[in-house]
């Protein structure tokens, strides 16, 4: 009997340090913030409803593919990632799926004044305007405008995106994700020479350094980020960096609730491939300690009859 006042001594201490230690030690490593709503409550909707036709007409008069591809519309991007970061800090995203990954308030809220939508007015004024314009409008009401042109956006748009266009399209611009071979100005060809490896590495530099002129730090890896900062804190981070990492140069970036999980999905997928394996390893273990236990105590009670 003393042996099981043992054991259950054990069992208390270790769920102790479970419950009680555990989440203690998570609070104080991760300060406790608000759940991601995705609700985009400081934006003011609208109230209009968008005509996808009139919206086409709006967006090619409208200069966005000056400096923004639309792939699935045959609209290539008018430089390359390298010259695009020289001239605008960053390159901008492909549209094609703009209408599917982003909020359409907060769509609506880019267009018309992009700093605020992101919250980074911290660093963007008169002086240093940011690099993607406001739109005033073509001629008419400014708000139907805009909503006709996030009716386009939505019209074009795919229903489902693959987790990894909506990284690349989302983050992809300012992250690596080496590990998936994603580099910020795009995967990394097969390479047969040092030169052409050379080549590559020197374009990523630049592209790094305007990247870092313009958002005064640079942006991570990603590769392994879903294991440093768990499912939780990168949904959360998305919805608002300015809440998790006060002053941060990391743009709001409006993503819908359903895009922000893809976003997570490829993380997990790159990142933390052993994750399943490792799940449904974890009840195997346990069932291994319970026979083990048993088979011992039967082996001491065995070795103790034939003493007595
Ligand atoms: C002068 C170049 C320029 C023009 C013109 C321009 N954009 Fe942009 N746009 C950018 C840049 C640069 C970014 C990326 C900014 C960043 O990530 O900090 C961007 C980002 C975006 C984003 C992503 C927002 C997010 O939250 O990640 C959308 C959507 C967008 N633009 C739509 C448009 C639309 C629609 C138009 C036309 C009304 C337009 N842009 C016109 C340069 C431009
Ligand atoms: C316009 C550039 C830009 C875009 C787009 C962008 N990020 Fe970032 N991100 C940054 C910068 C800059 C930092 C570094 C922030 C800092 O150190 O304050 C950062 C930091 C991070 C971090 C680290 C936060 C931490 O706790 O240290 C994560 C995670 C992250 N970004 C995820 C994302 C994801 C996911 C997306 C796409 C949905 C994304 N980012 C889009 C610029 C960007």
């Amino acid at each position: 009997m003393r042996e099981l006042k043992i054991l259950g001594v054990v069992i208390l201490f270790t769920l102790i340090t479970y419950w009680g230690v555990e989440p203690f030690a998570h609070s104080q490593m991760h300060a406790h913030h608000e759940p991601a709503t995705f609700k985009y409550e400081d934006i003011t909707p609208l109230g209009k409803k968008g005509n996808p036709q009139r919206g086409a007409e709006i967006f090619a008069n409208a200069g966005c593919t000056g400096c923004h591809s639309v792939k699935s519309q045959n609209l290539p991007a008018p430089m390359d990632p390298v010259a695009a970061s020289a001239s605008y800090g960053v390159n901008p995203p492909d549209l094609s799926d703009a209408g599917a990954l982003y909020d359409p308030k907060y769509l609506a809220a880019v267009i018309k004044n992009p700093a605020h939508a992101m919250k980074l007015d911290h660093k963007f004024n008169e002086n240093r305007p940011f690099p993607m314009p406001n739109f005033y409008g073509v001629g008419g009401d400014l708000d139907q405008e805009v909503a006709d042109i996030v009716a386009y956006l939505q019209s074009i748009a795919p229903k489902e995106v693959e987790p990894k266009e909506a990284f690349v399209n989302a983050c992809g611009r300012c992250h690596d994700m080496k590990y998936d071979n994603w580099y910020v100005i795009g995967p990394k060809p097969k390479m047969d020479t040092e030169l052409e490896e050379a080549q590559f590495n020197l374009k990523h530099a630049e592209y790094q350094e305007n990247l870092k002129k313009y958002l005064g730090t640079n942006p991570p890896d990603l590769s392994m980020y879903i294991r440093s900062r768990g499912h939780e804190y990168i949904r959360d981070f998305i919805e608002d960096p300015q809440k998790i990492l006060h002053g941060t140069a990391m743009p709001r970036v409006g993503l819908t609730e359903e895009a922000t999980e893809k976003v997570v999905t490829y993380m997990e997928n790159v990142g933390d491939r052993k994750k399943e394996k490792r799940e449904s390893l974890g009840p195997l273990v346990l069932l291994y300690f319970i026979i083990f236990a048993l088979l011992a105590y039967a082996w001491k009670q065995k070795v103790w009859r034939d003493v007595h």
